[in-house]
């Protein structure tokens, strides 16, 4: 199997999940999605991942993203470890995760890497498309616990590129100037689409201020 890269389509597949038999297709509709994965149930780092992505739900509805976790235990794990979530972070699980005791999604994802471990999962992060193209691949080690933030802002990012056709400097933050792709080089269409005007630093490297504001 090669390994999935930016731009692939996200393979569809049908598994069990905290909610039920879960199609990935069907759960995504024309949303965005986050698919990540966890070394296994009821482990420290991941119980944190899972708590603070659901006291961030309202961030990923917000930007149209539905969130999927999966890990390779069982249903009854799954719902006996989002209790202890739940309790421990204060918070509640309000989306599914997939019970993948067979590894089917986990072999069909490449989350599996033999050499840190040759059961469980690693931390691969996934963000898919409307489309269902791969649009972001992360990839942690199981004792580091992911940035939730750094990954809404990508498809902030993502976002912008998408429609405005500008790309995000180094550490930016929402609010903060964007760059027009250099791409466009169409002098009618740019006044068109950048209204607020832009700043040519470089014919390569050209400011402006971030288009939905
Ligand atoms: C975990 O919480 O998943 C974890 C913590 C330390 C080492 C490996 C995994």
């Amino acid at each position: 199997m090669t390994a999935l890269r930016l731009e692939d389509t996200a393979p569809d597949f049908e598994q069990h999940s905290s909610q039920g038999t879960l199609r990935l297709y069907d759960y995504l509709g024309d949303s965005w999605g986050v698919l990540f994965s966890h070394p296994a149930d009821f482990t420290p780092v991941c119980t944190t991942e899972l708590g603070y992505t659901a006291i961030v739900s309202g961030e990923f509805a917000k930007r149209n993203v539905k969130v999927l976790a999966l890990s390779v235990d069982d249903v009854d794990a799954h719902n006996g470890w989002i209790n202890d979530i739940n309790d421990t972070q204060n918070t509640t699980v309000n989306y599914p995760i997939i019970a993948d005791a067979d590894r089917k999604v986990a072999t069909l994802y490449d989350m599996i890497h033999p050499n840190a471990d040759n059961t469980a999962t690693v931390r691969s992060v996934f963000v898919i498309d409307p489309q269902k193209k791969i649009r972001l691949i992360l990839t942690y080690p199981a004792s580091t616990g992911r940035n939730f933030d750094e990954i809404l802002r990508v498809i902030d990012s993502l976002q912008l590129t998408d429609e405005y056709s500008v790309a995000t400097p180094v550490n930016w933050k929402h609010s903060e100037d964007v760059i027009i792709v250099p791409s466009l080089q169409d002098e009618a269409e740019l006044k068109v689409k950048f209204p607020k005007g832009y700043t040519v630093v470089r014919p390569y490297l050209r400011i402006t201020p971030q288009p939905d504001l």
